[in-house]
């Protein structure tokens, strides 16, 4: 094959919740990244342009200079999908060939890049896909019931199973449910598809927490469930398949409306929670083990939401025939883009395989003159303490039961901070799952922490020797461990382990080395670098607003590390100081764009203070007292101060019914903005 010297580049985009925008570079991912990094929005998804522009610019082209574009987009068929898309389109009005794929296709491609294996099957299992009338991979494969004719735009895709072998994928058995949105008598009714596993398990945990932020929230809660307190199938499999049932479900009547209703019943919550996790880890297997006999391999390769089920997942690695295990770690919709990235790569531009090795962080890099400008702009805030050797420093703080946030290059793709953007602790310090939950995290109480370990010294603290590099398996804490690492063993004494090597985490690795050598133990708590209901960090900006605004002790950014200067965090400034102390003078600095944004808006604060932040001046400003406002915003003084450190909170304040509006409430959106000026 000849080449030319200059790179050949492929685009993947993925347009569902989760959106997500992946660039290849001559068969390698270069950069991917999440939507919701850039706009703070969680599960960010529809239109791409955010995150193919991201992609582009980190690698200094445009996309003229791709040779194709691969798209999936699985609400093709729904109402109103062409809203979904608002605003123009990056990938749109050029000459570069756009192709759409249909979504497990996608999810498959994702995992197949990923993995190390030259034969596997693969198996995806979610809550659901495309359409059957918009899947592309239906030839030669298996459909154990078809749609009725002209319903197929009804029926989803909800788990897949290929070969991949030769280089070549190959759909091998497809199952699909029809649509839930029929079954609106029920509280806990799956309301994507009415027989998908990952459609139920995203139903009870949106019964259970009020919410649709994080599924796996109910794998966490189901060890304090105790067993024994339903007994009756959540599942009927036959025939390789999985079918909700629904005679059960008039019995679950009262949702949590609310954080309050959850904690009032949160032993009935945990039970239903353990049952589930049970049921759902039963269905898994039964599929799993159905698709082996369909069509066996020594290597089976997973993606779709449902992969993200650690617990299920060491079940899969020790009870069912497969030997080999590999999950893509962006497991999700998030890892559309790279699936449809790599299909490019393949199966567009008809190209050899390039194995995938190294690190597995795929955001872009921030040169230091980029990290120096947003250290700068909270300059009196920070405190930076020069150190010859930042990875022994940050040991001997983690040593001293210092909580540290850990920044180091690009970000990861997937629910998973793996050393990159991390938060660390000492896993042996008891109170450092709550203080982190309470004091850094803002969320509940009984959501556990996972480990980071070296990946030699595995099975010394696990009962585990095999690799684990993206958090997605769970291993039991060897006995003589459970005791001495307790604030990351669950209340199973399992954990959630990461295995660390060099290669893949140089930095981090290094920081595991040093705290062992200070304490003897190569084990760290590592959780994201975010808090609940928020977007990982992405920028160094974004890192240091939020070491602002919570009880981290220390930042390392790249390789510097700061202090707070004081009792600074926004979090615990009096009112007057944060409004017009900092947000203030933050106005009358970026005045242009403050004027840009404009309006008059009210704050009423505990029913006690009003602030007014007026931006139809020409000089904006902040006052205390009332104007004449376009939006008046009425909440508690600690919620207000909860928006004010994260902005991107404001729904989930909406949404728990903490802050009443009137007036233009378009414009309340605005304060997102407004804020994150200071
Ligand atoms: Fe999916």
């Amino acid at each position: 094959m000849t080449r030319s010297t200059r790179p050949t580049y492929v685009l993947g985009t993925g347009l569902s919740h989760d959106g997500s925008a992946c660039l290849i570079k001559d068969g390698r991912i270069c950069v991917a990244i999440e939507k919701e990094r850039i706009t703070r929005r969680k599960h960010d998804g529809g239109n791409d342009s955010d995150a193919v522009s991201y992609c582009l610019q980190a690698e200094g082209i445009t996309i003229d200079d791709v040779a194709a574009v691969v798209q999936n987009d699985n609400f093709s068929m729904l109402v109103g999908a062409d809203d979904w898309y608002r605003g123009p389109r990056v990938v749109k009005g050029t000459n570069v060939p756009l192709v759409s794929i249909s979504h497990h296709l996608a999810h498959a491609y994702s995992a197949i890049g990923a993995s190390p294996f030259d034969e596997a099957a693969v198996l995806i299992i979610d809550g659901c896909g495309n359409a059957y009338d918009d899947c592309i991979d239906l030839e030669g494969c298996t459909l154990p019931e078809t749609p009725p004719e002209k319903l197929g735009h009804l029926f989803f895709e909800k788990d897949s199973y290929y070969r991949y072998e030769q280089g070549r994928l190959r759909p091998v058995y497809k199952d699909f449910s029809e649509g839930g949105y029929v079954l609106k008598q029920y509280p806990l009714r799956p309301s994507s598809t009415m027989h998908s596993i990952g459609g139920m398990y995203l139903a009870a945990s949106t019964y259970v927490f009020a919410g649709f932020e994080d599924p796996g929230k109910l794998m966490g809660l189901a060890p304090y469930g105790r067993p024994g307190q339903h007994d009756f199938p959540i599942f009927d499999l036959k025939d390789g398949r999985v079918f909700v049932r629904y005679d059960w479900m008039e019995r679950f009547t009262r949702p949590a409306r609310n954080k309050t209703a959850f904690k009032e019943r949160f032993q009935e919550h945990a039970d239903f929670a353990w049952w589930v996790q049970r049921e759902v880890e039963r269905a898994i297997l039964y599929v799993v083990n159905h698709r082996y006999e369909v069509a066996p391999s020594d290597n089976l390769v997973y993606a779709g939401g449902v992969a993200l089920n650690a617990v299920a997942n060491r079940l899969i690695r020790t009870q069912t025939r497969f030997k080999n295990l590999f999950i893509q770690p962006a497991a999700g919709d998030n890892g559309l883009a790279v699936g449809c990235a790599y299909y490019g790569w393949l199966e567009v531009l008809k190209q050899e395989r390039v194995k995938a090795t190294g690190p597995s962080a795929s955001g872009r890099h921030y040169r230091r003159d980029e990290v120096e400008a947003a250290v700068k702009q909270h300059g009196e805030l920070l405190k930076e303490e020069p150190v010859e050797d930042v990875s022994r420093r940050t040991a001997e703080l983690l040593a001293d039961g210092k909580v540290v946030g850990w920044f180091q290059g690009s970000s990861e793709l997937g629910p998973r901070a793996l050393g990159h953007r991390s938060i660390l602790a000492d896993p042996r310090l008891p109170q450092m799952r709550d203080f982190i939950n309470s004091k850094v995290k803002f969320r509940e109480d009984f959501r556990p922490f996972a480990p980071s370990v070296l990946r030699e010294d595995c099975s010394t603290y696990f009962d585990c020797d095999y690799d684990s590099p993206y958090m997605i398996l769970v291993a039991p804490v060897r006995p003589e461990w459970r005791s001495r690492l307790p604030s990351v063993v669950h209340q199973d004494n399992s954990a959630r382990i990461q295995t660390v090597t060099e290669e893949v985490s140089p930095a981090y690795y290094r920081l595991l080395k040093d705290f062992k050598a200070v304490t003897g133990i190569s084990v760290l708590l590592n959780t994201s670098f975010n808090r609940k209901g928020m977007p990982i960090v992405e920028t160094p900006a974004d890192a240091i607003r939020f070491f602002l605004g919570c009880a981290l002790d220390a930042l390392v950014l790249e390789d510097r590390i700061f202090f707070k200067t004081a009792m600074e965090a926004a979090v615990d400034l009096p009112l007057d100081k944060l409004l017009l102390e900092r947000l203030k003078p933050a106005l009358e600095r970026n005045a242009e764009e403050a004027r840009t944004l404009g309006g008059v808006y009210e704050l009423r604060l505990s029913g006690v203070r009003t602030f007014t932040l007026d931006l139809s001046r020409p000089q904006p400003t902040v006052y205390e007292g009332s104007g004449t406002p376009d939006v008046v915003l009425a909440l508690s003084e600690s919620d207000f101060q909860r928006l004010y450190n994260d902005p991107s909170e404001a729904m989930a304040l909406f949404g728990e019914g903490k802050i009443s509006a009137s007036g233009d409430l378009q414009r309340a959106l605005l304060l997102n903005r407004i804020f994150r000026m200071s």
